[in-house]
């Protein structure tokens, strides 16, 4: 395995190795020129996030002369289904067409020779632990897209489910039951394919979380009031996982000086350098033995961290970036 240190991770270089055919373009508030670039540079698929939206993709493609493949993203009531702390539909929210807007959409799209309509865009919910519901929610998706093909003889191809499914950073033994859900979505794929539709995840804290670590060095050990803390280099400043989802992030010691330890088996509430009391990993945690010098290893911290995160507070240095190579 090799070391690679890396510069801050938002890099415009990015984005310029990614071949065009493989971009679908998705998010709320896109920007005309980002719109421009998108039909300019032919993007796979625009996710279509409202009517103005629509109407200025429309435009772009005619100035341009361009035909342009789109999914409507659609906010849909969630019928019994439970939801979980995250909820990015199935409720009044920014993302997506009001299902009542569908009628319209299509007929201007119908209307629009450069817009061809490839199909549907949900992502309802985050923070799934639940195979039961996750598997309810996209046969809620797909029953709804059914309804509307016939409703309106559309023919589409892509469905997009989102993703959401999430991470147990409490209780990693209740982990989303991934393989449970693998052998029974191909009740779901198969519907799909009799449909004539291809089915597309995209799924973000699942698949990322568990590629990063934050790592911080202690910087001091003290007691407060009765109370012990344990300042360490960095903060939610760079990682704002815990900060944003209310929890004690796991982690680990790593004692890296052979000096003794300052403290026997009490509880340390994990802090980092910013002047404010919310600037916490972990709170009343108990550890063995912890020095300055030593390193806080939290794990599942590679997704919604440095890029979620509140970065020039205090205007401290970013992170060093190290990437490990096979
Ligand atoms: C449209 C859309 N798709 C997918 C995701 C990824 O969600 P998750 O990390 O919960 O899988 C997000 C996250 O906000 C999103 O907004």
């Amino acid at each position: 395995m090799a070391l690679k240190r890396h510069p801050v991770a938002n890099s415009p270089g990015y984005v310029s190795r990614c071949p065009a055919s493989r971009i679908f373009f998705g998010g709320p508030g896109k920007l005309q020129s980002e719109l421009q670039h998108a039909v300019q540079l032919g993007v796979e698929v625009l996710h279509v996030e409202s009517l103005t939206e629509l109407r200025r993709i429309q435009a772009i493609a005619l100035e341009q002369n361009k035909t342009i493949s789109v999914l409507l993203r659609i906010n849909i009531a969630l019928e019994g289904l439970t939801g979980t702390r995250l909820m990015m539909g199935g409720k009044p929210t920014p993302f997506g067409l009001d299902e009542q807007e569908l009628p319209a959409a299509l007929r201007e799209i119908a209307a629009s020779p450069q817009i061809q309509l490839r199909g549907f865009h949900f992502h309802l919910m985050s923070h799934q632990l639940d195979v039961d519901n996750h598997l309810t929610l996209i046969r809620m998706y797909l029953d709804k897209v059914q309804g509307w093909c016939k409703s309106w003889s559309l023919e589409i191809d892509l469905i997009n489910v989102g993703g959401g499914i999430g991470i147990n950073y409490l209780e990693p033994q209740h982990h989303f039951d991934w393989t449970s859900f693998c052998q029974r979505l191909p009740d779901l794929t198969q519907f799909s394919q009799s449909q004539g539709w291809t089915l597309r995840f995209e799924c973000g804290r699942y698949i990322a979380a568990a590629c990063g670590y934050y790592v911080m060095e202690v910087l001091d050990v003290k007691k407060n009031l009765g109370e012990w803390f344990a300042i360490g280099r960095g903060g939610t400043h760079h990682f704002r996982t815990p900060a944003a989802q209310s929890h004690n992030h796991p982690f680990s010691v790593l004692r890296r000086e052979q000096n003794a330890s300052w403290i026997n088996d009490q509880r340390v509430t994990l802090v980092g350098q910013l002047c404010t009391p919310k600037d916490v990993l972990a709170r009343q945690q108990v550890i063995s033995a912890l020095a300055p010098g030593d390193w806080l290893v939290f794990e599942l911290a590679g997704a919604y961290a440095w890029n979620i995160s509140h970065q020039n507070f205090l205007m401290h240095s970013p992170p060093e970036f190290i990437w490990l190579e096979h």
